[in-house]
């Protein structure tokens, strides 16, 4: 899919889809229509549509007509904006998902968007490029790759095109557009990998969709294997991994785009590529879902990919710590005490409870390089769906400056976050009887909280460190937000990790 924008006058090109925007004006008792530039023909259609109250441009309404037989476009569509006050990105990602389903119902390869009037309705052009551009991207995914391929091939939408009669609307309009594609065409990617099944997203098959990925861009994928990881001292990953046949892995991401002396910006992520709960397993329903426990780690991989596209002149590092988790023979068991790389001593009381292990790994390793920042994302906890449902990605931090960059780069995004506390009574909760810490608390609730101050005993006090944890919006939030998938991996996070990579210094 191609989005263009074009300095032309709207009305002297024949349009398969004209896409006009209509909001309402009030004076004294009477309401009209407010469309801006029309064809005369098509304003009469939708005047009478706005008499007859089939339409009344309220934000989400649509008015379309097809196979007009008019001059100037085969078929055209009027969204309405409702109430101009209202409008933000997101309602452009909204309006760009309805543009996407209507085109793609209606079999239509191309639109044309009249953008001129619709800058003059509402002028943040940032607003209407970014939030067009991730609305259609996004609403464009769909995971059908593993069903036998249909015989003939619905028509895809191919090209849309915003239509501008000035300069400076054009550079407007263009200036965030191809940063929009490659952020959504990432976030895609990250979906892509969550929603690939266990057995064909094994820890071995993310590194190579990581490396593979990588290809041509500046990011450089060092990958260690079950050997390599032995020799680290990553006895917590390795624990993990045991109890299955298939080896874990460790992904690291790096980007150099500034000068070496500048502190790289660190992104972990949980790639856990099936969790069965191992030996503490999980009771059968929705344990397929479990194949999206590797989502913190698509987001950063994803992040990693947006990061280099975008050619941001930072620098910053990726690390995937990847394992499935499983019950067998040598699996890990209840008791069993591990060694963390960083010399503490974790004992194993839930085996379902493995996130957190891997991360201990992962963290000490991201510490090492002492980064400007740590930011970690895992779906770590059931607690966190309880708490925050599927509307808020719950973090946690210690660092008032991070927290606030963080609350800006979401809200940008639209991806909305909430600040979760930490005490010193969670971590006495996390103490072991036989080893350093336990990784179950020894009290119930606060279960989100526990699992994040026992990551912070693997981060290094003196760097800036968030954990997101994403357990709750990771997939299946389509009936949240329309360009989203009703079932499968949202991408969640890697929007705003980019947002922060860019703000962060
Ligand atoms: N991957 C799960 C967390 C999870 C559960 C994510 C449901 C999304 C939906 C994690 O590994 C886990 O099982 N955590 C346990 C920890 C407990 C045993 C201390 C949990 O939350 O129940
Ligand atoms: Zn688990
Ligand atoms: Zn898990």
């Amino acid at each position: 899919m191609k989005i263009l924008v074009k300095n032309k006058t709207f009305s002297t090109v024949d349009h398969e889809l004209a896409v006009y925007f209509a909001t309402t004006k009030k004076a004294g008792k009477k309401t009209s229509l407010q469309l801006g530039k029309i064809e005369k023909s098509f304003q009469e259609k939708i005047n009478a549509a706005f008499d007859s109250g089939t339409f009344q441009a309220e934000f989400g309404e649509s008015a379309f007509f097809r196979s007009t037989e008019l001059d100037g476009a085969e078929n055209f569509v009027v969204f309405g904006l409702g109430d101009i006050k209202k409008l933000n990105a997101e309602s452009f990602r909204n309006l760009g998902c309805k543009l996407f389903q209507l085109l793609k119902s209606a079999k239509l390869s191309t639109a044309s968007i009249e953008a001129s009037s619709l800058l003059q309705l509402f002028r943040k052009p940032e607003q209407i490029s970014v939030g067009l551009v991730e609305g259609l991207f996004l609403s464009s995914y769909s995971f059908s790759e593993l069903k036998k391929k249909p015989e003939k091939k619905p028509k895809e939408p191919s090209e849309i095109s915003l239509f501008v009669n000035k300069k400076t609307d054009e550079t407007a309009l263009k200036k965030n557009l191809q940063p929009s594609v490659q952020l959504a065409e990432a976030t895609n990617f990250a979906r892509w990998l969550g929603d690939r099944p266990g057995n064909l997203m094994t820890p071995k098959d993310m590194a190579k969709a990581t490396v593979d990925k990588a290809k041509g861009t500046k990011l450089k994928v060092t990958v260690w294997d079950k050997a390599r990881i032995k020799k680290e001292k990553m006895e917590c990953l390795l624990g993990v991994a045991k109890g299955s046949t298939e080896e874990p892995r460790l992904i690291v991401m790096e980007y150099k785009g500034a000068a070496a002396s500048k502190k790289p910006i660190c992104f972990v992520g949980k790639g856990l590529t099936f969790d069965s709960g191992g030996i503490s397993i999980k009771p059968s329903p929705k344990m397929e879902e479990m194949k999206f426990d590797m989502c913190g780690g698509s987001a950063v991989i994803g992040t990693m990919i947006a990061i280099a596209n975008l050619k941001l002149k930072i620098n910053a590092i990726g690390i995937v710590p990847a394992s499935e988790n499983m019950p067998g023979p040598s699996a890990n068991k209840p008791g069993d005490v591990l060694k963390a790389r960083n010399g503490k001593t974790i004992e194993v009381n839930n085996t379902d409870a493995e996130g957190r292990l891997i991360l201990a790994d992962a963290l000490c390793l991201a510490s090492e390089k002492k980064p400007s920042a740590i930011i970690d994302a895992a779906t770590l906890t059931g607690a966190m769906t309880i708490a925050l449902g599927d509307t808020h990605t719950g973090y946690f931090t210690y660092d008032d400056k991070l927290a606030k960059a963080i609350n800006n780069a979401s809200e940008i995004t639209n991806e909305r976050v909430w600040q979760m506390p930490m005490a010193p009574e969670h971590l006495e909760d996390m103490k072991g009887a036989y080893g350093d810490l336990s990784n179950m608390s020894s009290v119930p609730g606060a279960g989100s909280a526990h699992a994040a101050v026992f990551l912070y005993e693997f981060v290094d006090s003196a760097i800036p460190w968030a954990h997101f944890d994403i357990a709750g919006t990771a997939w299946n939030c389509g009936h949240r937000q329309a360009y989203m998938s009703k079932k499968g991996a949202t991408g969640v996070m890697v929007r705003t990790f980019v947002e922060l990579a860019k703000s962060w210094k």
